[in-house]
């Protein structure tokens, strides 16, 4: 059985190293492994090639940016060339991106098995891309691969059938926790005299939040002012950094976008995360780390009820409240949630050699 692996943009890598690694070992199953090239710069996309020993992919479908529209549809025109080329069995995407979305259409219209892992995690709120991504390619897909009881609930709300559903886990946290041992202190770590619990991590390239200017710096004047001058390390994705338009204070050390294995070093040992991601908040609850996420809902709910993450929205008044919370109590301690055993993507090629023997 052959598998087309899509990977596009950066937790895109995160989420197939760990699967690539497992099929490998596999002797009925060969895998192919497409790089839409939604992310290009080094630094969003090699360097986590490099990081996390994923093999050069066999093709690269190389769109580039663009809108949404140009995005998802440059992604389809290319992979349905290369399907009308060379067919595959299933075509396996992970998580919620324009790559994802694109491929998985392509696929479907072509009577190719579809494949979705980090199936049914649901914000209800339409009014970001990802959402309706999921929501589109849960609504094709043919096996769903689970990382919580709430996703399961919510595919099984939308009608699939709970023969189509295998709770896996979560295959960012295979990754994790293969690589937690080696994980390493990234120059501006000491270049900038950092230790363990005496600096913050920011992360922001949600939308909202940052692709309008001036509500970008109200936001980083607010984590700033509260900051207690303690150093904030900010990795500015691209994104991000088109907007940046801020005088930047003694205390906030800005950079390039890290590679894995600097970025989590980073994560490990800081005092908290100030953060937009929603697979950083997955991390965080591994690593114990308080993690206040700028935005008002998340489709990872456990992060929240078993995990470090609070939901601190944008809001002035509410940043204030939970960066002092940082500094004056205690920060809730997490609970491992079910089935991240770092085994997720193992569970997947079982489930798949199962199909393949059918
Ligand atoms: C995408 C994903 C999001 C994921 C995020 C992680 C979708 C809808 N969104 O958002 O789910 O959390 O990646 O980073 O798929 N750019 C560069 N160099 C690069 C990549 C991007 O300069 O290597 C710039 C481009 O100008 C582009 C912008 O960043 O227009 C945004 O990239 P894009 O892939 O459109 O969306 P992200 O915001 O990265």
């Amino acid at each position: 059985m052959k598998i087309d692996i899509i990977a596009g943009a950066r937790p895109n890598f995160v989420k197939i190293a760990p699967i690539i690694a497992a099929i490998k070992q596999s002797n009925n199953l060969t895998f192919r492994l497409i790089h839409t090239g939604q992310h290009y710069d080094y630094n969003m996309s090699a360097s986590f090639f490099d990081d996390l020993n994923i093999p050069e992919p066999d093709i690269n479908l190389e769109v580039g940016s663009g809108s949404h529209a140009q995005q998802t549809a440059g992604i389809m025109l290319a992979y349905e060339n290369l399907l009308l080329r060379e067919k595959t069995d299933i075509c396996l995407v992970v998580g919620d991106t324009n790559s994802a979305l694109a491929c998985a259409i392509v696929a479907k219209k072509m009577n190719i098995r579809v494949a979705h892992v980090e199936a049914g995690i649901r914000s209800f709120d339409v009014t970001m891309p990802e959402e309706i991504n999921r929501i589109l390619v849960d609504s094709i897909a043919d096996y769903f691969y689970t990382t919580s009881e709430y996703a399961n609930k919510n595919l099984m709300k939308s009608g699939i059938s709970p023969e189509k559903i295998v709770f896996v886990g979560n295959t960012m946290i295979d990754t994790l926790l293969s690589h937690f041992t080696s994980f390493s202190a990234p120059p501006i770590y000491l270049d900038h005299h950092l230790s363990p619990q005496n600096y913050f991590v920011l992360t922001l390239h949600r939308p909202a939040n940052v692709d309008d200017a001036f509500n970008l710096s109200n936001l980083l004047k607010t984590i700033i002012s509260n900051s207690r001058s303690l150093p904030i390390v900010f990795p500015i994705h691209p994104r991000t950094a088109r907007n940046f338009r801020f005088e930047i204070p003694e205390n906030l050390i800005l950079c390039e976008p890290l590679s894995y294995l600097s970025f989590n070093y980073l994560v490990k040992n800081a005092k908290a995360v100030i953060t937009d991601s929603g697979g950083i908040t997955e991390e965080t609850t591994i690593m114990n780390v308080p993690c206040l996420s700028l935005r008002n809902n998340t489709e990872r709910p456990e992060t929240v009820e078993l995990g470090t993450t609070e939901l601190v929205g944008s809001s002035p008044q509410n940043i204030e409240y939970y960066i002092n919370k940082v500094f004056d109590t205690t920060w809730k301690k997490s609970t491992i949630p079910t089935l991240w055993d770092g085994r997720a993507s193992t569970r997947i090629i079982q489930h798949f050699e199962k199909l393949n023997s059918l």
